[in-house]
């Protein structure tokens, strides 16, 4: 009697149970749903782009589905977005070296209306502290919430930075690719060809960060062909011991960072091809999926003179570069 109620029972119990699984289930999904629509309806009147739901209900189409994971809806913690807060974001980072242009090319990025490019945000060095100090940076500027001249936080479609090799990327390359992935941050790689002029650039601003020969300012950039002009004065002296190792430690660096980056989406840059020519520009633009400005900066070129006369002692960089393969490199760019 005793095994047979028993049996009874959990031939009972069995169906009851998976009856209150399926509904419990049914219901959980049911309200699920009610809810992604009541959210999805309540944002359909600022919707701009319609079919499918993402994480935080906004609607995407026009994008093709490989598109997908590199845009990102983000809410700032700071501000609402609000008639834009679903308008697509991308993610960005340019990689680049002193004196390579990036400045430059950031002014020119910063003129288009849905780009914000926030600038060396590694140059303080606490924020590279650590990785954790990285990563915590980083989440701050892909998520909108970080504040410079350049952030047009609203309506963004590209946000982004430039990072300095030497400000701790290469030394946490491991984590840091492993955050771009997670993110799809598209990388623009920026460097210089002619490693030379580089050079005589990052002598001739360090000199002038002691120096502030422009009304006891240092600048890095200029706005004008006569503070231009001053800069271009000082004339350095090439070290030519040091002068190879110089050049081999750039080469060096620009070769690990493509190797250890470009497994990511991204684009290489020199700063060479980009002056004067839309076309690279054009090419940047639909790199970052944003539409097609002509871009603009108001900086001024302040090295422009042939290099013979930017240094002191060119008889003796030419000796020095006479026979390696460096001076066909740098011949190719004497004006
Ligand atoms: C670009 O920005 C303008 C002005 O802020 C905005 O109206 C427009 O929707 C944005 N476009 C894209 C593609 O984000
Ligand atoms: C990283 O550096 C910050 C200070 O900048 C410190 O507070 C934190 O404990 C460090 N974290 C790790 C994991 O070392
Ligand atoms: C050039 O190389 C020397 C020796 O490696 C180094 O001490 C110096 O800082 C380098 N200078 C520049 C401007 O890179
Ligand atoms: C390079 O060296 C060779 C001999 O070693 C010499 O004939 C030539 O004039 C040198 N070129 C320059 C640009 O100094």
């Amino acid at each position: 009697m005793n095994a047979y109620s028993i049996k009874i029972s959990t031939c009972l119990h069995l169906p009851l149970r998976m009856a209150l699984v399926l509904f419990v289930t049914m219901f959980g999904a049911y309200t699920c749903y009610i809810c992604l629509n009541q959210i999805s309806v309540e944002r359909s009147n600022s919707v701009l782009f319609g079919t499918i739901v993402t994480g935080n209900q906004c609607e995407i189409h026009a994008i093709p589905p490989e598109e997908i994971p590199y845009v990102h809806f983000p809410q700032p913690k700071t501000y609402s977005r609000d008639e834009c807060s679903c308008t697509p974001v991308r993610f960005f980072v340019i990689l680049s070296m002193q004196r390579s242009g990036s400045g430059w090319f950031e002014t020119l990025l910063n003129s288009h209306p849905n780009i914000s490019s926030n600038g060396e945000i590694f140059s303080a060095a606490r924020r590279r502290d650590n990785i954790s100090t990285i990563i915590n940076t980083l989440d701050k500027l892909y998520s909108l919430d970080w504040f410079s001249s350049a952030a047009k936080n609203e309506c963004v479609a590209a946000v982004g930075f430039k990072w300095m090799l030497n400000q701790g990327v290469m030394d946490h390359h491991k984590e840091i690719l492993d955050y771009f992935k997670s993110k799809h941050v598209s990388i623009i790689f920026l460097f210089r060809r002619n490693i030379l002029r580089r050079l005589i650039s990052l002598l001739a601003n360090d000199y002038d960060r002691y120096a502030k020969q422009l009304n006891g300012i240092h600048k890095s950039h200029v706005h004008s062909k006569e503070e231009a002009e001053v800069l271009a004065r000082f004339k350095p002296t090439i070290n030519v011991a040091v002068l190879m190792a110089n050049f081999s430690y750039v080469e060096r660096m620009i070769a690990d960072c493509l190797h250890f980056f470009s497994s990511m989406r991204h684009i290489v840059l020199y700063y060479e091809e980009i002056i004067g020519n839309q076309n690279a520009l054009s090419h940047v633009q639909e790199f970052l999926c944003v539409p097609e400005r002509k871009l603009v900066s108001r900086q001024v070129k302040i090295h422009t003179r042939p290099l013979p006369e930017q240094v002191t002692n060119w008889e003796d960089v030419t000796k020095m570069l006479n026979g390696t393969r460096m001076l066909r490199i740098q011949d190719g760019c004497i004006q």
